[in-house]
C-alpha cells in the first residue's frame, strides 16, 4: 500500500514531548517500508485546502494519523482526524470525536462519571469550591498531555495554593488547569489494540517508583517522562511481573479498560492510565486515544510482552484503520 504518515508540524526548537511525534513518524515509516509498503511522511497543516492538496499529491491508500498538537496545543489534536474525515480518507487511530472527548480531561471525567467508571474527584477555579482543604490535590492541564507542567509543586492542599499554581501554569503554558484529588498509590498503564473489531488488552505495565524519596509525591512528572538526565527518569521503571501475583486486580483493570474503549469509541489502539489508592480503589486517570507508538515507549513495550514485535504492532494499527 501507499501510506502517508501525517504528523504534527513540530518546530526544531519544540520541547522533547513534541519532538517525540517526529521520532514516531520516522520509526513507523521505516517499519512500513520494511513491511513492503511505500511510506512518506508529511507535516499536518491546519488548513482544509492544504490537506486536500497534500492527500491528492501523495494519493495514499491510507493515512497514519500522528497529529497530536496543532499550533503547539493538544486541544487541537482532533483537527487532523476531522479533516481526513471531511476528505473521506481512511486513517489509523481514533476518530475525531474520540480525540476531542478524551483530550479534554474534564469532559472525559464527566463522561466517565456518568457511565459509572471510577475517576478521582476534581475541582475547578475560580472558586475551587469542590477542593477539600487539607487533602492533597494535583493541579493539571485540562487539555495537554505528556505530564506538561507536572512536578512536585503541582501538589497543593488549599484553594489558595491551587489558584496560584493554576495561575503560574497558565502563564507558563497557557490553556486551562484544574485540580484533581491526588491518588496516593500504585500506577498502571493499560495498552489496548483492536483485533477483528474488538478491544484486546495487552500485558499491563505498572510504573514503579524505585528509590523514591519518602516525602516526595509519587507522580510521573515531566522530568520522569522526558529528561533522560533526571534521576526521576531512571526511578520510574515499568514492570510487568506483578500480574501473575494479582489476577483479580489484573482482571479489573482489563474489564475497565475495555469499558473505556467502548465508551469513548476508540479505534486501533489506545492506552488507559490508572491509579489505585491505599484501600485498593481504582481510578481511571485518563484515556489516551492516540498514545505514543514509538518503539521504546510503553505501548510497544506492552506489545512486546505479548510477543508482538514492533512491525506486527504497526500492522495491527494499520489493519484497524477506517
Ligand atoms: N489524580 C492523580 N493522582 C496521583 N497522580 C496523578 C494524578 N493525576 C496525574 N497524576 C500523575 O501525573 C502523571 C500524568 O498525568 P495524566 O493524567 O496521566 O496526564 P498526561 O499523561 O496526559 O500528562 C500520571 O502518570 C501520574 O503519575
Ligand atoms: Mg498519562
Amino acid at each position: 500500500m501507499r501510506i502517508l504518515v501525517l504528523h504534527s508540524d513540530v518546530p526544531p526548537d519544540a520541547p522533547p514531548d513534541e519532538q517525540d511525534t517526529l521520532q514516531q513518524a520516522a520509526a513507523i515509516a521505516r517499519t512500513l517500508s520494511e513491511n513492503g509498503h511505500e511510506a512518506v511522511c508529511a507535516a499536518f497543516v491546519p488548513d482544509l485546502e492544504a490537506t486536500k492538496a497534500l492527500v491528492a499529491a501523495a494519493a495514499p491508500d491510507l493515512v497514519v494519523n500522528l497529529v497530536e498538537s496543532v499550533w503547539g496545543r493538544g486541544i487541537y489534536s482532533p483537527l487532523g482526524a476531522q479533516m481526513l474525515e471531511e476528505i473521506g480518507m481512511r486513517f489509523t487511530g481514533a476518530p475525531s470525536a474520540s480525540l476531542a472527548t478524551t483530550s479534554n480531561k474534564l469532559l472525559a471525567k464527566r463522561v466517565m462519571r456518568g457511565a459509572g467508571i471510577p475517576t478521582a474527584p476534581w475541582a475547578e477555579g475560580p472558586d475551587w469550591f469542590d477542593l477539600v482543604e487539607g487533602e492533597r490535590w494535583i493541579v493539571k492541564s485540562l487539555t495537554e498531555d505528556a505530564s506538561l507542567g507536572l512536578d512536585d509543586d503541582a501538589i497543593v492542599t488549599t484553594r489558595a495554593d491551587a489558584s496560584s499554581r493554576a495561575a503560574t501554569s497558565i502563564k507558563r503554558f497557557g490553556g486551562r488547569w484544574f485540580a484533581e484529588a491526588y491518588i496516593d498509590g500504585r500506577e498502571f498503564n493499560v495498552a489496548v489494540v483492536e483485533r477483528a473489531g474488538r478491544p484486546v488488552v495487552l500485558p499491563i505495565g505498572e510504573m514503579v517508583f524505585s528509590n523514591w524519596e519518602e516525602a516526595r509525591p509519587r507522580i510521573v512528572g515531566y522530568a520522569a517522562k522526558w529528561d533522560e538526565n533526571a534521576s526521576d527518569y531512571h526511578s520510574t521503571p515499568r514492570v510487568f511481573d506483578w500480574a501473575a501475583k494479582e489476577p483479580k486486580l489484573y482482571k479489573q483493570l482489563e474489564e475497565l479498560a475495555k469499558k473505556c474503549w467502548l465508551l469513548f469509541g476508540c479505534r486501533g489502539y489506545a492506552r488507559i492510565d490508572y491509579r489505585i489508592d491505599g484501600k485498593g480503589q481504582l481510578f481511571v486517570l485518563e484515556v489516551n486515544a492516540n498514545p505514543c507508538l514509538e518503539p521504546d515507549a510503553g505501548f510497544a513495550a506492552a506489545a512486546s510482552q505479548a510477543g508482538i514485535a514492533y512491525a506486527e504492532l504497526i500492522a495491527i494499527v494499520i489493519d484497524a484503520a477506517a
